[in-house]
């Protein structure tokens, strides 16, 4: 089925609902706008309104709401803004994310990657769980990098306040998105429910992300020759997302990412993760954690 995967291959989506992370730029915004070209009701998370809007207008029948996921706050309106406005939930693409800014501290008082990319995704996918396990076939696609493999939870220190580098918390940040996606899967199945959690990456693709967190004028120098010369566009980037999100006969647990030379371009494939996101001791560890730092706790009520 992966061979040359397209969104022209993107079964159709009439009835759905999806909420889209960081939908107002790079992979979230093609990821919105080939989700509602299928014909789901695509709900565009930003925290950027006035962005959000120029976005919006690219994507049929997109539905614009505001998400600040580094602000625990803004996490929680969100969710009950959508609990009353919809029945369920199809879909839920945890997209967003921010790589290795200098370090900054977010509303909450957490390490901004940190707080972004893993705890406010946690954080949002908790207080969704109830709208999610309403619909019929929900699932939750979170997205990760091929940067989960420089990745290590350091436990000791995990919001950088001892030590921190830029690159080091990006990875630990997506191999925490990668664990997070399995332990909801587990926890899932365990408890009977259909819910089925994906996780994907776009290899290399040129968006935003390489500007808008490192501060270096020689790492954006060096960032926009690299760009140019190996990324793929958003378009490509988005496959795999779009692939883990919507593809009828994958098992709940897969990682989805581009089959190309080091999976960093091509069309989606099913791939492999690193052998330290399989520790499952650390799932525990860091879903723990992330209970206590965030304060959401996960109900799972079964349906069957
Ligand atoms: N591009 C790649 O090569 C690559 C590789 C591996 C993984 N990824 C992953 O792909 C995902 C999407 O990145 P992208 O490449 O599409 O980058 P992007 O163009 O920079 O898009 C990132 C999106 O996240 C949003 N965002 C950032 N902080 C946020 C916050 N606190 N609350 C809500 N939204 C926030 C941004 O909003 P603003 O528009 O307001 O900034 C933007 O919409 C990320 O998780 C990234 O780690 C990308």
């Amino acid at each position: 089925m992966s061979e040359h995967w397209t969104a022209q291959q993107i079964p159709d989506q009439t009835g759905r609902v999806a909420v889209v992370t960081g939908a107002s730029s790079g992979l979230g915004l093609v990821t919105a706008r080939e989700l509602a070209r299928a014909g789901a009701t695509v709900i565009m998370a930003c925290r950027n309104l006035e962005k959000g809007e120029r976005a919006a207008r690219q994507v049929a029948g997109g539905v614009l709401e505001r998400l600040d996921l580094a602000e625990l706050d803004s996490v929680r309106a969100f969710a009950e803004r959508f609990a009353a406005n919809h029945a369920r939930l199809d879909l839920l693409i945890n997209n967003a994310g921010v790589m290795a800014p200098p370090r900054r501290v977010s509303a909450d008082g957490f390490e901004s990657q940190l707080a972004t990319n893993h705890l406010g995704h946690f954080a949002l996918t908790g207080r969704l769980l109830a709208s999610l396990l309403a619909a019929p076939e929900p699932r939750v696609v979170t997205l990760s990098s091929t940067a989960h493999r420089i990745g290590r939870i350091d436990f000791d220190d995990l919001q950088g306040e001892r030590r921190y580098q830029p690159w080091r918390a990006y990875g630990q940040s997506k191999l925490a998105n990668l664990m997070f996606c399995f332990e909801l899967q587990r926890r899932a199945s365990a408890a009977g429910t259909a819910l089925r959690s994906m996780a994907a990456h776009p290899g290399y693709a040129a968006t935003n992300l390489q500007f808008a967190g490192p501060a270096h004028f020689y790492e954006r120098a060096f960032m926009a020759v690299s760009n140019r010369v190996f990324a793929q566009s958003a378009e490509m980037g988005a496959l795999p997302t779009l692939y883990a999100a919507t593809v009828r006969d994958l098992p709940g647990g897969t990682f989805v990412g581009p089959d190309g030379f080091r999976e960093q371009r091509g069309h989606p494939r099913v791939v492999a993760a690193a052998a330290r996101a399989g520790d499952e001791g650390a799932w525990l560890r860091l879903w723990d954690v992330s209970e206590t730092l965030t304060g959401v706790r996960y109900e799972f009520s079964p349906r069957s």
